[in-house]
């Protein structure tokens, strides 16, 4: 099954935004960034390097969703399995929300764009916290396309801290209903967002690595060997055309 998407994306057309906006624009895009590493070690480089373009493409690919009319871009930015990394990655990486955020938040307030996070933000460094809280602070009227980070995110974390939520509540007598999945989703880090239409894997690996397990339940997979930092405009509307050509069923028939 899995070849199927290789095979596909072997072959990359060419399309042009024009062509995009005239099929159906995925609500929810979320983005596993992957192959940062490889891209520095190509060049030489220290990983570092490759976290930094990274962070650039994060910004292209931004501001061509927000034109697509995608409502929700959700980008994995750091994993609760990130912390196993040296210390310096590990400090570099969390210091990048920062630096793309002082750079970029006018931008983004221009662009009508609201940022949100979802991951366990108290772990995170007091600086990353404060640069993040004010992006969200600032952009919380915005009414166009929802920049999603996550950040110190993991899916089984999630699913466990919406699971204590919920017995907590229930011990304390404020909850009186069913838990069905509208109400799951409400526990979620997510809530309030739909669930991603569309999820993009770079770097050719071929794995979910703990991102939005409950979420992507539906989700169509699009996986390419591109490596994150080479990612351009032209491979995310690749991904949208090949999810247009997807036949979604839910389930059904
Ligand atoms: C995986 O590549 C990528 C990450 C763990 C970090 C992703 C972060 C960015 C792209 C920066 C974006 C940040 C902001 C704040 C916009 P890898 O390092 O595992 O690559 P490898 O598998 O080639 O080693």
């Amino acid at each position: 099954m899995f070849e199927k998407f290789k095979k596909t994306n072997k072959k990359p057309v060419s399309i042009s935004e024009e062509e995009i906006v005239k099929g159906s624009i995925p609500n929810h895009i979320a983005i596993i960034m992957d192959g940062n590493g490889r891209w520095a070690k190509k060049r030489s480089l220290p990983r570092t390097a490759g976290h930094h373009e990274g962070m650039k493409v994060v910004k292209r690919v931004t501001k061509l969703a927000s034109r697509l009319g995608v409502k929700t871009l959700t980008v994995y930015a750091f994993s609760t399995e990130n912390w196993k990394r040296p210390e310096d990655e590990v400090n570099y990486l969390l210091r990048l929300p920062q630096e793309f955020l002082g750079t970029f938040l006018p931008e983004l307030i221009e662009e009508n764009v609201r940022v949100r996070i979802m991951g366990n933000k108290e772990a995170i460094p007091a600086h990353t916290q404060k640069a993040v809280d004010k992006a969200v602070h600032d952009t919380k009227h915005n009414t166009g396309l929802v920049l999603n980070f996550a950040l110190n995110y993991g899916g089984r974390a999630e699913i466990l801290d919406a699971v204590n939520h919920i017995l907590l509540d229930y011990q304390e007598g404020n909850l009186h209903k069913k838990i069905d999945e509208d109400v799951f989703d409400q526990y979620l880090m997510s809530a309030g967002l739909q669930d991603p239409d569309l999820l993009i894997r770079t770097s050719g690996e071929i794995r979910l690595s703990n991102f939005m397990l409950w979420q992507l339940a539906y989700t169509e997979f699009w996986f390419t060997d591109v490596l994150w930092p080479d990612f351009k405009e032209k491979h995310l509307l690749e991904a949208i055309h090949a999810y247009q050509k997807r036949g979604r069923r839910f389930g059904g028939v």
